[in-house]
């Protein structure tokens, strides 16, 4: 029984050395880089926008509001090296194909795109509009695999890109009343796992962000208070969110958690023993307003 512990212990150190010396892509420069931000013309796609701006690169804004996106553009310009708005429905062909072109004729390049657009929202499964769970799939998931579609026969030209998909925490560990929204993170996320392998032997990389809960649009007011009722779950500022993904992306990893250690630790424990974790949840919806809060959800 020792030997059979020792075992286990000397297999599982070594997995865990391997993986952090195993090497990365080296540490990645941003200045000049031509950067894709979908969602821009959020707080999270926002800040990304400043971050990257910040490191000197070239940020195109796409999303569908044009005045909010000017006024990102307004408010980066002072240190943004060059800032492309581009008003466009990523659920549109059409349009995902002019963000593609008009970037690639102003630029010449594409290094990175991130796909950060997203529509959340939540409630019983069978009480959620049907044209909203497709409006979720389709912004959350069929967008981001054909922007990425476009994209990548450009980066597979100059051996070099990366993809960053923005999911959620909840697309690792799915969590009632947000079925749908789980569906397309855990799709994504799945997406992200298999193109990586698929590029192993290509200087493209892909980056999938589980996120934990944002102060953002998306998480309104009324939802935050009732979110206060679950102290293992923190809220973080988009700022830091975004310079927590950036800073990854720029090491080379290819996951990225926010969010506290319980958020993380249920992530694992998900994994690796899904039956806790029901019971997690069996005690969540039964005394605390989880239900509440997913209806809060915008
Ligand atoms: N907030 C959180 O707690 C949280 C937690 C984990 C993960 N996330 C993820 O973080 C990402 C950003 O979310 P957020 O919190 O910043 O949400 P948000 O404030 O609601 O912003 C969503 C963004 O998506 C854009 N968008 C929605 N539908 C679009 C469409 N059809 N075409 C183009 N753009 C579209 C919106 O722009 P327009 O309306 O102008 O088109 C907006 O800029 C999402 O992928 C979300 O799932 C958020």
């Amino acid at each position: 029984m020792k030997k059979l512990l020792a075992s286990f212990g000397i297999v599982g150190v070594g997995y865990w050395l391997w993986r952090f010396l195993s090497p990365r892509h080296s540490i990645m420069v941003l200045e000049n880089k031509v950067v894709i931000i979908t969602g821009a013309s959020s707080e999270l796609g926002e800040a990304f926008a400043e971050v990257f701006a910040r490191r000197g690169a070239k940020v195109v804004l796409a999303a569908r509001r044009e005045d909010r996106l000017r006024r990102v553009a307004e408010r980066i310009a002072p240190y943004a090296t060059d800032v492309l708005v581009m008003p466009v429905d990523i659920t549109i062909p059409e349009q995902r194909q002019r963000l593609i072109d008009e970037t690639l004729r102003t630029f010449g390049q594409i290094d990175i795109l991130v796909n950060n657009a997203g529509v959340s929202g939540g409630n019983y499964y069978d009480q959620l509009d049907s044209s909203f769970i497709e409006q979720t799939l389709q912004v959350n998931l069929v967008a981001p695999l054909l922007l990425t579609r476009l994209v990548l026969p450009h980066m597979r030209q100059r051996n070099e890109g990366y993809i960053v998909n923005i999911g959620s925490a909840m697309g690792r560990e799915p969590t009632p009343y947000f079925a749908h929204y789980c569906a397309s993170k855990a799709g994504l996320a799945a997406f992200s796992d298999s193109l990586r392998r698929e590029l192993f032997d290509t200087n493209i990389h892909v980056l999938y962000a589980a996120l934990g809960w944002i102060r953002t649009e998306m998480l309104s007011p009324d939802a935050e208070d009732v979110l206060r009722q679950f102290p293992q779950h923190t809220v973080l500022s988009a700022q830091s969110v975004a310079e927590i993904v950036i800073e990854s992306l720029v090491q080379g990893r290819y996951e990225v958690y926010s969010g506290n250690w319980i958020e993380h630790g249920g992530i694992r424990l998900e994994r690796f023993a899904p039956r806790i974790v029901d019971w997690y949840w069996r005690f969540v919806t039964r005394y605390m307003p989880w239900l509440e809060l997913s209806r809060k959800v915008s």
